[in-house]
C-alpha cells in the first residue's frame, strides 16, 4: 500500500512542476513515506531523519515532509522530534499534497494534517500519462475494521472503505490502455471489499468483471484475510483465467491459542481446510504467508504448533517476523512478553526450516516450462531480463528490453532461494 500511495504522490506532483530526481543531493523536497507495522521500519525512519537532518543544515530552502503511518501515529509531535521538519501528513492527507507543500513553501509555519476522513475514498482520479509500467497497484479498499490485537493499521489507516466498482474499473482499462499487462488489486483485506458499498458488488464479481478488461492478462490481489476467504474467491481460481495462481494468505501463528490472543477469528483447523480447498481449485497454486514469532504468552509448544503447521502446508515463501509492541495496540498492556532473544532464536529457527520448503518447491520446477510475464532488464545483470511466473515466482533469463510487457515461454534451468533462472523455448 506504502509502494502505491508514494507512486500517487509523485503522480500528484508532476501534475504540480515537480520532478522526479534519482540523485537525492539535487532534491529540492524530500517526502519520506512511512511505515510504522512494526518497530524495525518505525525506527529506520528516524536514523534516515538523522541524515536529512544534516543535509537540511546545509542546504535550508530544502523541503522536509514526512507522510504515511508513522506520520499519521505521531502528528504534531514529529515536529518536536524533529524539528527541522517543514511538512507531517498523515494516510488521509494524500490528496491534499499538492496544498499542503504551497502552505509549507510559504514558510510562514510547520505544516500538520493528520485528519482522518472517515467518509469518501482517498484514491480518485489520478492518471499517469507516463506509466512505462507492465504491472501495476490498483487500490481497492483501504482501512482495516478486524483490530487483530497486535495491529496498528485500523488504528493509523482507519476503517475500511471500498472503492466504487465503476471508478476502479475504469482505473484498471485506463492503466491497460498504457500498457499494463498485470493488475495487483490491492486492499489490507481485499475479502471485505463491497461490504460498505449500497450494492452488491463482492470481490469475487469485482474480480469477475476486472478479467473481462481487454489488455489485461494477469491479475493478483493482497491481502486476504483467512477469516474472510469465500468459497466463491476461491472458486475464482478456477474459474478466472487471467487470475494468476497465487495467494497470499497470511496465518500469523499454527498455535490455536495464540490465534486467539491475536484476535484472529479462525483456528488452525481452519486455516488448513482452506488451504486444502485452495488445491482441490487450483493444484499449482503458491501459497505465501506472514507469521509472527514471540506474540506475548507464546510457549515452546505454541510455537511447535507454527513449525508443524508450516510442515503440513509447506508456504512457497513466507514472511516471519518477530512481535513487537505497537501504540494503541490491545497488546501492549498483555502479560507474559517473551524475551527478545527468545524471539530472535525461534525466529531463526523457523526460518531455517521455511528455507528448505522454499527451496523444495523452487525445485520441483527445475526443467518445467513456465509463462512468465517480463517486466524489464535484470537490475543484477543488463544481459538477462526478470519476471514472474503466474504462482508469483521471480524468473532471470537472457534476453533483451524488446521483451519488456510479452508473456513468454521459459525453460526453468536453476533454481535459488528466492528465484529461478531459466532460458526462453
Ligand atoms: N509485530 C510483529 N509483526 C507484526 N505484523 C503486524 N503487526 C506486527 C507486530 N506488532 C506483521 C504481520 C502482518 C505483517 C504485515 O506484519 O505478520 O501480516
Ligand atoms: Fe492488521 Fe489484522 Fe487488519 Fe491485517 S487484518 S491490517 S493484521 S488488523
Amino acid at each position: 500500500m506504502n509502494v502505491y500511495d508514494s507512486e500517487r504522490m509523485v503522480r500528484l506532483l508532476q501534475g504540480c512542476d515537480y520532478q522526479v530526481t534519482s540523485d537525492i543531493r539535487q532534491a529540492d523536497l524530500i517526502l519520506l513515506n512511512t511505515c510504522s507495522i512494526r518497530e524495525k521500519p518505525e525506527h529506520k525512519i528516524y536514523s534516515i531523519l538523522g541524515r536529512l537532518k544534516r543535509m537540511k543544515d546545509k542546504n535550508p530552502d530544502l523541503i522536509l515532509g514526512v507522510g504515511g503511518c508513522v506520520a499519521q501515529q505521531e502528528g504534531e509531535i514529529l515536529f518536536q522530534k524533529a524539528p527541522f521538519l517543514d511538512l507531517v501528513f498523515g494516510t488521509h492527507s494524500i490528496n491534499k499534497l499538492p496544498y499542503l507543500l504551497e502552505k509549507a513553501e510559504e514558510r510562514r509555519s510547520k505544516v500538520c494534517d493528520v485528519e482522518i476522513v472517515e467518509d469518501g475514498y482517498l484514491d480518485e482520479g489520478v492518471f499517469d500519462s507516463s506509466l512505462e509500467k507492465v504491472s501495476s497497484y490498483l487500490s481497492i479498499i483501504r482501512g482495516c475494521n478486524n483490530f487483530c490485537s497486535y495491529c496498528v493499521v485500523p488504528y493509523v489507516r482507519g476503517r475500511e472503505r471500498s472503492r466504487q466498482k465503476e471508478e476502479i474499473l475504469v482505473e484498471a482499462a485506463h492503466l491497460a490502455r498504457r500498457g499494463v499487462k498485470e493488475l495487483t488489486l490491492l486492499g489490507q483485506n481485499v475479502n471485505s471489499y463491497g461490504n460498505d458499498l449500497d450494492d452488491t458488488c463482492d470481490f469475487p464479481r469485482l474480480l469477475a468483471s476486472v478479467n473481462e478488461i481487454e489488455g489485461i492478462e494477469r491479475i493478483r490481489f493482497i491481502t486476504s484475510h483467512p477469516k474472510d476467504l469465500s468459497d466463491e474467491l476461491i472458486c475464482c481460481f478456477k474459474e478466472l483465467d487471467k487470475l494468476c495462481a497465487h495467494i497470499h494468505l497470511p496465518v500469523q501463528s499454527g498455535s490455536n491459542n495464540v490465534l486467539k490472543l491475536m484476535n484472529r477469528g479462525y483456528t488452525r483447523e481452519d486455516y488448513l481446510k482452506k488451504v486444502g480447498a485452495l488445491r482441490e481449485a487450483c493444484p499449482e497454486i503458491g501459497i505465501t504467508s506472514d507469521v509472527i514469532v514471540g506474540f506475548p504468552q507464546e510457549t515452546h509448544s505454541d510455537f511447535e504448533d507454527t513449525l508443524e503447521l508450516m510442515k503440513e502446508v509447506k508456504f512457497d515463501d513466507l514472511f516471519s517476523f518477530h512481535y513487537s509492541d505497537r501504540p494503541m495496540t490491545a497488546s501492549i498492556r498483555f502479560e507474559g512478553k517473551i524475551p527478545s532473544d527468545e524471539k530472535k532464536e525461534r525466529l531463526k529457527t523457523l526460518q531455517e526450516l521455511q528455507n528448505n520448503y522454499s527451496l523444495e518447491k523452487n525445485a520441483a520446477r527445475l526443467d518445467k516450462v513456465e509463462e512468465v510475464l517480463v517486466e524489464g532488464v535484470s537490475r543484477k545483470d543488463v544481459n538477462c531480463v526478470t519476471g514472474k511466473t503466474r504462482s508469483n515466482k521471480t524468473v532471470n533469463f537472457p534476453g533483451g528490453d524488446n521483451l519488456k510487457g510479452r508473456l513468454v515461454s521459459v525453460k526453468i534451468k536453476d533454481v535459488h532461494l528466492h528465484s529461478l533462472s531459466g532460458e526462453l523455448v
